[in-house]
């Protein structure tokens, strides 16, 4: 078992420390933030992530998880160093590495044996090498240092099921040696490693979150082509996810991709392109239909309700996906925009993700505390996240509290032949409306 230092405690860092010490690892995380460092002393993730607290409690109990905000202690006798900060966006849609250089010139400050780097964080090809010569050029001790590229596929909501249960584990290096070291530091998981030298494995994180995010924006597309053919597309995907080469995965149509991961990088990838003069024209269709897609639901309820001015909307789901506090590039931020600037009062109620929420959301928006308030008097709900707690609803809610029961439905949560049963007057994405209890009547 190896000693680990995982720098920055983010979803990735996180996850990847408290995994590794699960297989029986000894692991320090680091981070600079001193709170968050002390929360997670105590066994708090900062994050709210299904079964992570349990996993982390385990194994602090057990001696074989540390956290620090000491870069010194942390690095001290470790074999092996992830890299696991941010690279957030910059304002050109380039992925920002000041924090992947930091911690590349704290480690060349701090280690005093021979280590493995290997880098978590999303970052362009060709970063790797870069961080290689930075930690070089300001080696304190006379170490050997050699760099591997594991990028991570996790995501949120099921962080810690995918750190167990991945479909590979992608590791990158040019040294057989310092593979070989990553190659045997994950053998517990028993996942498939896929072993490619560095710029491969950079490139196949971006390739992959770009072709997922094209899957999206493709049946987006598609779903809006049947809302005007009247076709269904849960019908449609549903078919086309029968041919084994194109899968059923990534073919929900709904009010476009959000999160961390998939704007950050597809934009990312698009001027890893442009600098190589390289116009990477479908990618940048993907995230044009994508932010149009945002605007799904307000355009259809403009278009059956007229003008939204003075209207009542309950905003159900502000979180961009469920099981996730995460509102970064949730939908719901422009969505509540888009409203206010029309005129209407916006009431949202997201069960994990409120206090983030109040945060980023645009002003004006009020927040209450379960599904019956937000619909109360309420002239259109918008479903905006498919919690469970949603879909599992009765549907005579929606009659019981709203003044006019419009439901404009993002994520397509209710069978339509259920709806049909009721007095909704509902709209989904791709399939036709439900009016008056008929199916596919215009409104
Ligand atoms: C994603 C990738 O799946 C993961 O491999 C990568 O490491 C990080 O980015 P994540 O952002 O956590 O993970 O969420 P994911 O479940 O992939 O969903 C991303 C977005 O796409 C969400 O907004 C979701 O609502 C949307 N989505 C997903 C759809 O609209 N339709 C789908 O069929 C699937």
């Amino acid at each position: 078992m190896k000693k680990i230092a995982v720098v920055g405690t983010g979803y990735v860092g996180l996850v990847t420390g408290v995994a590794l010490s699960d297989v029986g690892h000894q692991v320090t995380c680091i981070d600079i933030d001193q709170k968050k460092v002390e929360r997670m002393q105590k066994g708090v993730s900062p994050i709210y992530e299904p079964g992570l607290d349990e996993v982390m409690m385990r194994n602090i109990e057990a001696g074989r998880l540390q956290f620090t905000t000491d870069h010194h202690e942390g690095f001290s006798g470790k074999e092996v160093i992830y890299i696991a900060v941010g690279t957030p966006e910059r304002e050109d849609g380039t992925a920002d590495l000041q924090y992947i250089d930091q911690v590349a010139k704290d480690i060349a400050t701090h280690v005093k044996q021979d280590v493995v780097v290997v880098t978590k964080s999303t970052v362009p090809v060709g970063t790797n090498d870069h961080i290689l010569s930075l930690i070089q050029e300001y080696l304190v001790h006379d170490v050997r240092v050699e760099i591997v590229s594991n990028p991570e596929f996790l995501r949120e909501g099921s962080a810690v099921y995918d750190a167990f249960n991945g479909d590979r584990i992608v590791v990158g290096s040019d040294s057989q040696r310092a593979g070989d070291v990553i190659e045997e530091i994950n053998k517990p998981f028993g996942i498939y490693c896929y072993r490619t030298d560095v710029r491969s494995a950079e490139m196949i994180k971006y390739a992959s979150n770009a072709f997922l995010a094209t899957k999206i924006s493709f049946i987006n597309e598609i779903a809006n082509i049947c809302e005007k053919v009247g076709a269904n597309i849960e019908d449609v995907a549903t078919g086309m996810g029968m041919d084994g080469r194109i899968g059923h995965q990534f073919l929900r149509a709904g009010i476009g991709y959000g999160g961390s991961c998939f704007p950050k990088d597809t934009k990312a990838l698009t001027q890893i392109a442009a600098n190589i003069d390289h116009n990477f024209e479908l990618l940048n269709a993907v995230i044009r239909v994508n932010n149009h897609q945002h605007r799904a639901l307000t355009e259809k309820a403009k278009s059956v309700l007229g003008s939204l001015e003075g209207k009542r909307v309950a905003m159900l789901g502000l979180a961009f996906k469920p099981n996730t506090d995460d509102m970064r590039e949730s939908p719901a931020m422009a969505i509540s925009q888009e409203l206010i600037l029309a005129g209407a009062t916006v009431v949202a109620y997201d069960p994990i993700a409120m206090d983030n929420a109040k945060n980023v959301m645009p002003a004006g928006v009020s927040y209450v505390q379960n599904v019956e308030e937000a619909l109360q008097g309420a002239d259109a709900a918008f479903i905006v996240t498919d919690w469970k707690e949603f879909k599992a609803l009765d549907l005579s809610v929606y009659v019981d509290q709203m003044a006019e029961a419009n439901v404009f439905d993002g994520r397509n949560c209710y069978d339509l032949d259920k709806v049909a049963l009721t007095k909704l007057n509902y709209y989904s994405i791709g399939r036709p409306p439900v009016v008056r209890g008929l199916v596919g009547v215009k409104g």
